[in-house]
């Protein structure tokens, strides 16, 4: 039995926000029913592609575990098969530009009405305000929800982050408000909706940005080896900005991933001088405290860094990690697909598709002793259609032939069934 077992998910989304929520569920055991475009579906099949008709690494990796239905929901007949999926359905999630689904004729009111104990979730860029009808992706949710504009060096432009705070994050968020909308069900009886913004998503990651914007009518920001005399949160370039000070430091190697990032917490001062051969700062009033050394915390690295240089990254950590120094190598994705314990806890895990043969992915984050997790391949388009007419819906044999027909499964005739 899985946490989620027996909730049933239909699942409108597309490219990566809401597919990662919908993908989290099906993790946790939920039945997720993909409902796509006949003859295209979910753009992003196409997107990216490394193997020619295959589908893209990009879906593949988004949609694990999930059963895929073709239906063409503004078709006469889909739309009667949508209302039949939305009367059989717990939770149905989407991330349509604004405005779509109830231009498709379902707005949450009638969605309410079909099923009053329907979960109506969404992933839109923005909440209400100026810019709720705008379309949105990863880069521009990073831009407007505060991480680009405290992201790089404080000398260079605004950098977005390779994490995808925006539409992974955005899903994760989505994924939790689902989760407690399905709770307080058991008690209300009622469904709710749940929506999130992806600029509220990016913002409740980059909050220590926000803090740190509320400091600085109070003084300049010492912990940031920047320029202080600001009036907005800058970039704070590798420093962590908190209560304890970090840097990426070179190791060994000289390669672009030959880094280490480096803590100094007030215990593993004396320690790291002793390892840098500088015993004599470990007392020195100039350096012993970590007041005094936060006004020349750029030298403190550079003295560790003389040191790192003659490790490489995995000997830094394990020297670093003896003594209880929170440190972690720079990591590139090759040595991170390589990596034994992740491979140990399925956090990597091998996955065979139909087409595409074994290929890696990411697998559940979240590790819960009685749900385990086990990622399968994701659906080809349309995989399961007919099964979940029939099992699902309940339709006859004969009502799956006239769905068929009409066009709105897709292709007629090409798949009637006998
Ligand atoms: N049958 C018939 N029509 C379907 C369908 C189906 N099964 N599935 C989708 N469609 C239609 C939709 O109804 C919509 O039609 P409309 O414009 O006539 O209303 C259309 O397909 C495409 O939807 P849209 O969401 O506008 O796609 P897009 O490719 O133009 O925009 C995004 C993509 C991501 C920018 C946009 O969906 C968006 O802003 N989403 C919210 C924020 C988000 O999640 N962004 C991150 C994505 S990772």
């Amino acid at each position: 039995m899985k946490a989620l077992e027996g909730i049933k998910i239909l699942d409108f989304t597309h490219v990566q926000s809401g597919p990662t929520c919908t993908q989290l569920l099906a993790w946790l055991g939920a039945d997720v029913i993909k409902v796509e475009r006949p003859g295209i579906g979910d753009i992003t099949r196409g997107q990216l592609v490394d193997i020619p008709d295959v589908d893209s690494l990009y879906f593949t990796m988004l949609n694990s575990n999930k059963r895929s239905i073709t239906l063409d929901t503004k078709n006469e007949t889909g739309k009667e098969i949508l209302i039949r999926l939305i009367k059989s359905c717990d939770v149905l999630v989407e991330n349509f530009a604004p405005g779509a689904l109830d231009r498709m004729g379902f707005p949450w009111e009638r969605i309410q009405e079909l099923n009053p104990r329907m979960i109506y979730a969404s992933v839109k860029g923005f909440g209400p305000g100026p810019y709720e009808d705008c379309k949105v992706y990863e880069n521009v949710a990073q831009c407007t929800g505060g991480a680009a504009s405290t992201t790089g060096f404080d000398d260079g432009p605004p950098l977005v982050t390779g994490a995808q705070i925006g539409d992974s994050g955005t899903g994760l968020h989505l994924a939790f408000g689902i989760v407690a909308a399905l709770f307080q069900r058991v008690t209300s009886g009622r469904g709710q909706r749940v929506q999130a913004a992806m600029q509220d998503g990016v913002l409740n990651l980059a909050r220590v940005k926000l803090r740190d914007q509320q400091r600085l009518a109070h003084g300049p920001l010492t912990e940031y080896p920047v320029n202080t005399d600001v009036d907005e949160t800058p970039r704070a370039g590798n420093a962590s900005g908190g209560g304890q000070p970090g840097w990426a430091v070179r190791t060994k190697g000289g390669g672009p991933n030959d880094y280490i990032y480096v803590i100094i917490q007030p215990p593993g001062w004396a320690y790291y001088m002793e390892l840098c051969g500088r015993p004599e700062l470990v007392d020195d009033p100039e350096w012993s405290t970590p007041a005094a050394r936060l006004p020349k915390l750029d030298e403190c690295f550079k003295i560790i860094e003389e040191w790192t240089l003659t490790k490489t990254k995995r000997e830094a950590m394990d020297i670093l990690n003896a003594r209880d120094i929170p440190c972690g190598p720079i990591l590139s994705m090759k040595e991170i697909a390589d990596e034994p314990a992740l491979r140990n806890t399925g956090t990597i895990v091998e996955v065979d598709h139909p087409t595409r043969g074994k290929y890696l992915t990411v697998g559940m984050p979240v590790k819960l002793s009685d749900s385990e997790a086990k990622v399968q391949s994701s659906p080809l388009l349309g995989e399961h259609t007919e099964e979940i007419l029939l099992d699902v819906l309940g339709l006859s044999k004969k009502e799956v032939n006239a769905a068929w027909k009409s066009g709105a499964l897709g292709e007629p005739a090409a798949k009637a069934i006998d």
